[in-house]
């Protein structure tokens, strides 16, 4: 359905620029999404520190012990939010030669993009059918939150070659200020996911009146404190989650939202149903979300007490959409000296 045209010839070495052309009149919508052209400057180029072992370049596979993986959407409408979220993670780490990138993509195969971007990168690039959950998913408050792609994470044992035992799974509008090695060496204990919790969230408001009036369904916190987490930043032991079938425990709540609506936000509450009161705790300092504010009301966000290790600018608001409109919030100004990108047109 696509195509993807590289002129890297008629730009500077460091610069490249695709073109995705629409083939199928089908796909006007997307035609709209995806009719843009990016160009990202190369990433400085990152080696392992002495202390870090040899990892021998050429000739390693994704199925080497030693390797930190690292799972990561590329959306056309987020791309410039995941490749600063890469640079940030090679840029900070001790190891960057350790560490291996599987990217989810649906709409378009950005290969040729991530390679000039990034030489010498270890990565897959995995192809997510949005059809596998096109019908599981209601319409949303907020739209955003729809796009097939954020349901990815659900899928990461069945795309992810069966070697890979954990993964980190990162969301898009973040970067990691820390090593990511010491996220990767998080215990998760006997639990199939790591991931802050907080438990002085409001959990009440992520499901309707009518799931916690219904026994049959609210019933099933009764015996777990279930806390918020947060989906965007999660350490996943892929064998575990395959062992108890998460998979399908996820789809079958998304299969209820269909009926009976018990939820308005996209694909973070059927995680908190499944998973909310069995998520391994991880320090906070590895998500500091909400980051975003609101691009409607003009709101920024402060950071919440404590280290950091992870921004994540979660919420309606973007750093690069702000940056670009030239009215940035002020922790903006801590993702901006990650953005590759470096020129765009219709
Ligand atoms: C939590 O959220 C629910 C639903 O939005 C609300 O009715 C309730 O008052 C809130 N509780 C607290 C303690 O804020």
């Amino acid at each position: 359905m696509f195509r993807i045209t590289r002129f890297s010839g008629f730009f500077s070495a460091a610069m490249f620029v695709i073109v995705l052309v629409i083939l199928s009149p089908s796909f006007q919508s997307e035609a709209i999404r995806s009719s843009h052209r990016f160009s990202f400057r190369k990433a400085p180029p990152f080696r392992n520190a002495a202390e870090c072992g040899s990892i021998s370049g050429e000739t390693t596979t994704v199925c080497d012990p030693s390797l930190v993986h690292v799972a990561i959407t590329l959306d056309v409408d987020y791309l410039r939010g995941s490749i600063a979220a890469v640079h940030s993670i090679l840029h900070n780490s001790l190891c960057p030669e350790n560490i291996f990138f599987h990217f989810l993509v649906s709409d378009t195969n950005l290969q040729t993009l991530v390679e000039s971007t990034f030489p010498n990168l270890k990565f897959n690039v995995y192809y997510f059918d949005p059809n596998i959950v096109a019908h599981l998913i209601s319409s949303s408050v907020r739209q955003a939150l729809e796009q097939p792609l954020n349901y990815a994470r659900n899928y990461l044992v069945d795309l992810l070659e069966s070697c890979v035992e954990r993964v980190i799974y990162l969301d898009s509008d973040l970067v990691v200020v820390d090593d990511v090695a010491k996220l990767w060496s998080a215990s998760l204990d006997s639990r199939a996911i790591g991931a802050p919790e907080y438990c002085h969230a409001n959990f009440t408001k992520y499901f309707t009146a009518g799931f916690w009036s219904e026994p049959r369904l609210s019933g099933t916190f009764a015996q777990r404190r279930a806390c918020y987490f947060n989906t965007g930043v999660m350490v996943m032991d892929l064998v575990k989650w395959r062992k108890e079938g998460y998979t399908k425990r996820i789809e079958r709540w998304m299969e209820i939202q269909k009926s009976d609506r018990i939820y308005e936000l996209g694909s973070l509450p059927p995680f908190l149903l499944v998973f909310a009161g069995h998520v391994a705790p991880i320090e906070h300092r590895w998500n500091q979300h909400g980051l975003g504010g609101d691009n409607v009301k003009g709101s920024c966000r402060d950071l919440h007490p404590g280290p950091v290790s992870l921004l994540h600018w979660s919420g309606s608001g973007k750093p690069w959409i702000r940056l670009s409109s030239k009215r940035p919030c002020p922790l903006d100004s801590l993702w901006a000296p990650f953005d590759l990108y470096a020129h765009s047109s219709s």
